[in-house]
């Protein structure tokens, strides 16, 4: 695959759309998420292809495209990708916005859906309606930054959730949102049978770090591909969930010298 540069240890997308738009568009269309983590989510979308997971994914908090337009990219031919988000700030204008950025970059009415509205009151049947009655194999959570609403968006996405399905949560262990952890711990305790695939490391205070969460059944198969996929980016010591332990992805997988 002939892949553009996209800067400093990022891992190949995995796919030649993703790594075009990483390299000449990302940076166009205002947002908050790392290229980092884009390029990382975008072949961990690949990954589920490679492993026979199929299907239409969502982002809640889809603001002005940047994340949307990688992960969309990051898609088979006939997979949806639902965008939802209020729509409402700064102005009313940014979904205007959100439609010409996607436009711009390629991503077709008939590939995504628009959804304007809270995701916390949206029930599954809703969100699955939206995706024409299928379950979601892939849902980024970038809305609301407050422990309540993230405990209703981790709800609504794991209702969602289809086999082999993943769920990203930003800003995770941003110094400006200190309790999304904690609902992030209640859910752990509450959902046993979820746990992190991996935490990808923050690129700078708003490309904050992000925590992948997948199926337990379907942990190890998922990191002993992630072990030779990201081989370059994984930071040797691992982070500790107590007892369970995941890969940590970063740009910068240096140990601090002790000596
Ligand atoms: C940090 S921005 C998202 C950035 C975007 N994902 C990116 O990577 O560039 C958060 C977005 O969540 C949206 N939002 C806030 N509360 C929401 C809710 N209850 N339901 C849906 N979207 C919400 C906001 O309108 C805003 O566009």
């Amino acid at each position: 695959m002939n892949t553009p540069d996209i800067g400093k240890n990022l891992p190949s997308p995995g796919h030649p759309a993703v790594a075009a738009y990483l390299a000449d568009g990302y940076d166009s269309v205002v947002g908050m998420s790392s290229r980092f983590a884009a390029a990382i989510c975008a072949r961990l979308l690949r990954l589920q292809t490679e492993e026979g997971v199929h299907g239409p994914i969502a982002e809640i908090g889809a603001f002005e495209g940047r994340f949307f337009i990688a992960l969309a990219h990051a898609l088979e031919p006939g997979e949806l990708a639902l965008a939802i988000d209020i729509f409402s700030w700064p102005n009313p204008e940014v979904k205007d916005r959100f439609e010409a950025n996607c436009f711009r970059h390629g991503i077709n009415p008939g590939q995504r859906v628009t959804i304007k509205g809270d995701a916390g009151a949206m029930r599954p049947s809703d969100l699955i309606g939206h995706a024409g009655g299928r379950k979601l194999r892939f849902v980024h959570i970038d809305g609301e930054h407050s422990r309540a609403a993230l405990a209703k968006d981790l709800a609504l996405a794991t209702a969602c959730l289809d086999e082999g399905g993943m769920i990203v949560l930003d800003d995770m262990l941003h110094p400006g949102y200190p309790t999304l952890m904690v609902a992030v711990q209640h859910y752990l305790d509450a959902n046993p049978e979820i746990v992190p695939l991996c935490i990808i490391d923050r690129e700078t205070i708003v490309g904050a770090a992000k925590f992948v969460l997948c199926q337990r059944r379907w942990f190890e198969r998922y990191q002993t591909r992630m072990l030779a996929i990201f081989k370059d980016q994984i930071w040797p010591l691992g982070a500790d969930f107590e007892p369970h332990w995941c890969l940590v992805l970063s740009q910068d997988t240096r140990l601090a010298q002790i000596t």
